[in-house]
């Protein structure tokens, strides 16, 4: 249970019927595909937050270089009185942002959102015990559907952080940006996490750590289908596969059947069968290019002002204004 009261846009049985549907289109298509979303039980969560910690996994290490150095501008340049953030997990780096909207003196309110219900509400327990003067409002749901009512006085500031913008595929993220951009009043900001292109090596291996913690968070789908599905997978059969796919600039995770299987799922009333080497598609992780992200940003009515990258130039932090 969390101390700070949760708005929660769904009930179990809402998300089970979601889930359901996902594994019914995706585990039917001729090439396998799960939404990454239902990476993030409390053990998902849990295993993204070791993985933010792997000496192969920059991209949070660069964003929060990112944030320290620039979260007093943010602040400056926003004024914001309501922080909202999109797929929040942890909110850790969050607090930089928190720390310098405070200083600047303007920031009431924080509404993380998030579909990890355990992961939000640990984090919004930990934010409102260690800033007493803020309000703190956790909302449990899915950015792709409940961005319809983001409360908070104006002006506002919706952070995307962590590179999750890649974790969509390319029209789903125009869809994405527009709907963000929608719920922003004109003037309003979105500060968005992106990460850049580079090497194939550095990129397959922050999605293939040595200690083999990536591949546990993959499989984690599996348990999650087990869980609440009643699904029979076994996790260990499906190695696990982090893909650069050059032409898409795209990191692709996958499961590959290591022996021909089947499996059935009977809370979606499905058997699945599994040639050797079959694989299912469980997230794509797009890589993105500066003057990409600046277009993407334009077609959803969002005009970036500042552009921010860390002393590598691994990751960019875009910060854009809602226009007309
Ligand atoms: N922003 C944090 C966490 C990134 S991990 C960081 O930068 O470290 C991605 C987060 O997005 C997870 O907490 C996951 O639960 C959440 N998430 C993934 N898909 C979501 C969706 N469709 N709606 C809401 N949250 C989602
Ligand atoms: C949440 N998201 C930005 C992470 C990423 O890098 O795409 C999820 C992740 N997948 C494997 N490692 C981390």
């Amino acid at each position: 249970m969390s101390d700070v009261d949760l708005d929660v846009h769904r009930s179990t049985e809402d998300v089970i019927e979601a889930l359901r549907e996902d594994v019914r289109e995706g585990l039917s298509a001729a090439r396998k595909w799960l939404p990454s979303k239902w990476f993030y039980d409390a053990r998902g969560s849990e295993l993204f937050e070791r993985i933010t910690e792997l000496p192969e996994y920059y991209p949070t290490r660069s964003e929060r270089e990112v944030l320290r150095r620039e979260a007093p501008e943010i602040a400056a340049v926003t004024g914001a009185r309501t922080l909202v953030e999109l797929g929040s997990g942890s909110s850790e780096k969050t607090r930089l942002l928190l720390d310098a909207l405070g200083a600047h003196g303007t920031l009431e309110e924080f509404v993380p959102l998030d579909v990890s219900e355990a992961a939000l509400a640990e984090a919004a327990d930990a934010i409102a015990r260690d800033y007493p003067a803020l309000t703190v409002r956790g909302v449990v749901g899915d950015f792709t559907e409940h961005l319809g009512l983001l409360p908070g006085e104006r002006p506002r500031i919706v952070a995307f952080l962590g590179g999750t913008i890649g974790n969509f595929l390319p029209t789903d993220r125009a869809k994405f940006l527009r709907s963000v951009r929608d719920v922003l009043a004109e003037g309003e900001w979105l500060l968005l996490g992106t990460d850049l292109v580079k090497d194939a090596g550095t990129l397959v291996r922050a999605y293939d750590d040595a200690q083999g913690v990536t591949a546990e968070f993959n499989r984690n789908v599996l348990r999650v289908l087990n869980e609440r599905l009643g699904a029979d997978f076994d996790p260990a059969a499906f190695e696990h596969v982090s893909h650069w796919d050059a032409e898409n600039e795209w990191i692709e995770m996958r499961l590959r059947a290591r022996a021909g299987t089947r499996v059935h799922i009977p809370g979606a009333g499905m058997e699945v069968t599994f040639a050797a080497g079959e694989y299912v598609r469980t997230e794509i992780s797009a890589k993105f290019r500066p003057e990409g992200v600046r277009a993407e940003l334009a077609d959803a009515g969002l005009a970036v002002e500042r552009w921010w990258t860390d002393a590598k130039g691994l990751f960019g932090v875009s910060l854009s204004r809602a226009v007309a």
